[in-house]
This record gives C-alpha cells, structure tokens and sequence, in this order.
C-alpha cells in the first residue's frame, strides 16, 4: 500500500514513521509513505502557498494551483492509477472510522491531502479531491495529524503489518464491540487478583467470559456502537445477556 501526502509540513511525519509497526512495515516494503512539500508547487519568488479570502474576514486560503499541480505530478511521478482516493483531510470531511479504514485498504494507493489556514479553495474540494476526511468534531491546527491518523490506522489493516493476522479482527470496532478487559502476569498484585476463569484453561468458559466483557463493556460505555450492530451480529446468548443488564440497570 502507498500513501502519498502532500503537507506544508513533511517533516512532521518523520518521527511517527521511525518507531513501532509503522516503521517495520516500511522497512519490509509492505507500505511506502511518500512526503511532497506542497510549497514545491509555489510559483513565485516567496512561495506562495495561500491568499486572502474574496470574501473578506479573517484568515487565509490554500490557494488552487499549487495543489492541483502536487497531485499531478506525484500522480504522474509515482504512477499512481488515475482511480486512487485524492482524500482532503479537513474539519468538515464525513468522520473516519474503522469502516473507512477498511474501504480505504481496498486501494492500492491513497492521497492525503493536508490543509492549513482556514481552509482549501472550493475548487479543490471540487475538482481535485474525490473524498473528505474529518478525524472527529473537534478542530486542529491543520490535516497532518488527521492524515498521520489514517495512515497508522489503515496500514495496521495491511497484511502482515500487524504481527498476527489474527490480531486486527478481535479489535475494538472490528467486531463493531469494545475490547473485553486483558490481564497478565502475576495473577494477584497487590491484592488486585485476574479473574479466576482466565486462569483456568477452560477455553469455551474463557471465550464466553470475553464476549460478555466485550457486551459489558459496550453496554455501558458505547451503547451507540450496540445500536449501529447489524442483524446477526449478536447471537441470541448475546441478546439475552444484554437484557439482563437492562433488567440490571432498571433496577
Ligand atoms: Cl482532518 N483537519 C483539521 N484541521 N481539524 C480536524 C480534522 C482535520 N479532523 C478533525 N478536526
């Protein structure tokens, strides 16, 4: 999987990029993140990058040109095929989330589009851009984080990025499910002990023990997430284990 981002600011990637799984997966090839100064693309003697807004009021704009002349030649440098996401990280972007990250592994390569000032020149959402990205309702100071954000969650989607295959489908989100608690050694801490069925061996009992922390735990701290579950995706123990939390709670 390649990543191409465009940034006023490409050394801010570095640092996340040289440490963990990100930086494994790079080293055996299995991603490629290609940093492009969008300043590169400046035309004139100060490196023009944004302006005033026609309509007045406060803060400045990306101007077009640079832009639309970055993707062209990273596309065209990169050979990236003319179907690959162009994505704008930007506030009012439809909101990531682990549903996104899988449609985005679909693609061989993905554009990351970072924004500075108050925002991109229509044109570019228009016509450049072919999705827009928003990382949560709250705002940054610009789309590198965000596109750091994306980048780290799609490429632990990448096969053999994340050191079990098993791994990404127990996550939280995955299952549409909070993870269930983990515990490790020693069994007592002070005092603090691991439930006496993890240490059983009893592996059917351990696997019921962790959907129900699974359910539990999204019961009462995402109940949204249970809403959003569809048809099948909880068996009917699941079903009657929920309702007996909501006896629990009306109680
Ligand atoms: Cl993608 N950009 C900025 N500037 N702020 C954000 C965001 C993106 N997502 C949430 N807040």
């Amino acid at each position: 999987m390649h990543f191409h981002v465009l940034t006023l600011f490409p050394e801010m990637f570095e640092g996340m990029l040289g440490y963990g799984i990100l930086s494994r997966a790079l080293d055996r090839g299995l991603l490629s993140v290609g940093l492009h100064n969008i300043r590169d693309f400046a035309h004139d003697r100060h490196s023009t990058v944004d302006d005033y807004p026609y309509s007045g009021g406060p803060g400045m704009v990306m101007k077009p040109e640079p832009l639309f002349e970055a993707v062209e030649a990273v596309m065209e440098s990169e050979k990236v095929p003319r179907s690959a996401p162009v994505v704008l990280l930007t506030p009012q972007g439809r909101v990531f989330n682990q549903s996104v990250a899988e449609q985005l592994t679909r693609h061989e390569d993905v554009l990351l589009i970072c924004g500075r000032y108050e925002g991109f020149d229509e044109r570019v959402r228009m016509h450049l851009a072919t999705d827009e990205l928003s990382i949560g309702d709250y705002v940054l100071a610009g789309g590198e984080v965000a596109a750091m954000v994306v980048i780290e969650s799609v490429s632990r989607l990448v096969r053999g990025v994340v050191g079990s295959p098993k791994s990404p489908a127990n996550d939280s989100f995955t299952t549409g499910l909070l993870q269930h608690p983990l515990y490790t050694r020693p069994a007592r801490f002070r005092d603090m002990e691991v439930p006496k069925v993890l240490l059983s061996g009893n592996h059917a009992e351990v696997a019921q023990w962790q959907r129900q922390e699974s359910l539990r735990r999204t019961f009462e701290r995402r109940p949204d997430l249970l809403h959003r579950l569809k048809p099948g995706e909880l068996s009917e123990t699941d079903t009657l284990f929920l309702e007996a939390l909501r006896n629990v709670e009306t109680q």
